[in-house]
């Protein structure tokens, strides 16, 4: 493998080019950020776990028919993608209420969306992630309104896919964000997978096994995503 120069550092991967202009390393670091990095630590094999994590739901999601930017892991932390050019959109994808929507509209914690529920919102930290629109993606150029139709059929494809899967492991997805990138002329799923990105509960008991527990302090995040970890790959 040939790591090239650091293009981005993001708040918990860093992405560098590779020895091919349409492929980059991703190195995912045990940095762990919330509230918009004003919570930050290191976590020892956090790194590890969300690479390995997010590259197994990749395979999952290929299985299924969904086409993303994962080519290989290079290493335990390094992961080979496609290059994207990244639209900065969150699809967020809701099988019950947590979080921003339980805090925003008048949502009990907990409470079953049947359909889930799709929430985008623009991604950009000095924003603080606003919601946005379709109108206004539209507007900034972002995707045309047939191309926000085809992002938010694939975000509930990934969701019946890896809500499925977790029910078979005794956890329960709760809610998730994804983000998509450019391709050429198709449109990929990229970013990450992982327990960072999701909200997992213990099936039948709203426990906590992702960043929340971090975010709320809630009890050893390491042992919460090493279990979700070790789950995920003795289910194979
Ligand atoms: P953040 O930007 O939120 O701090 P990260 O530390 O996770 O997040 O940084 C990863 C960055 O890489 C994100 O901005 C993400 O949009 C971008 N990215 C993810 N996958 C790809 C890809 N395949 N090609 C180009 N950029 C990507
Ligand atoms: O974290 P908060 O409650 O503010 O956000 P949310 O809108 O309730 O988040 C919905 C889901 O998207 C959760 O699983 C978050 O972990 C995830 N998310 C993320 O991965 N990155 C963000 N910038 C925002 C949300």
């Amino acid at each position: 493998m040939t790591q090239g120069e650091i293009l981005y550092s993001g708040k918990a991967k860093t992405i560098c080019l590779s020895e091919k202009p349409d492929e980059l390393i991703v190195s995912f670091r045990d940095d762990i950020t919330a509230f918009d990095g004003g919570k930050k630590d290191q976590l020892q094999g956090k790194g590890a776990s969300n690479a390995g994590v997010s590259a197994f739901l990749f395979g999952i999601l290929e299985e299924s028919g969904v086409q993303t930017h994962f080519i290989r892991m290079e290493d335990p932390v390094t992961m080979r993608v496609k290059k994207l050019s990244m639209i900065p959109l969150e699809v967020i994808v809701r099988n019950r209420a947590a979080g921003s929507i339980v805090r925003n509209y008048p949502f009990t914690e907990g409470h079953y969306f049947d359909p889930p529920v799709v929430v985008t919102d623009y991604k950009d930290d000095t924003r603080h992630d606003p919601m946005i629109n379709d109108d206004i993606i539209v507007a900034l150029g972002l995707l045309t309104h047939e191309e926000i139709a085809r992002v938010k059929a694939s975000a509930l494809k990934v969701n019946l896919v890896l809500k499925a899967f977790f029910d078979g492991i005794g956890l329960e997805l709760v809610d998730f964000k994804i983000e998509y990138g450019r391709y050429g002329n198709t449109i990929l799923l990229g970013d990450e997978i992982s327990m960072d990105s999701m909200r997992l509960w213990e099936k039948g008991t709203m426990k906590s096994m992702d960043k929340d527990v971090y975010r709320f302090e809630k009890g050893d995040v390491m042992e919460a995503y090493r279990t979700v970890s070790a789950r995920i790959f003795g289910s194979r």
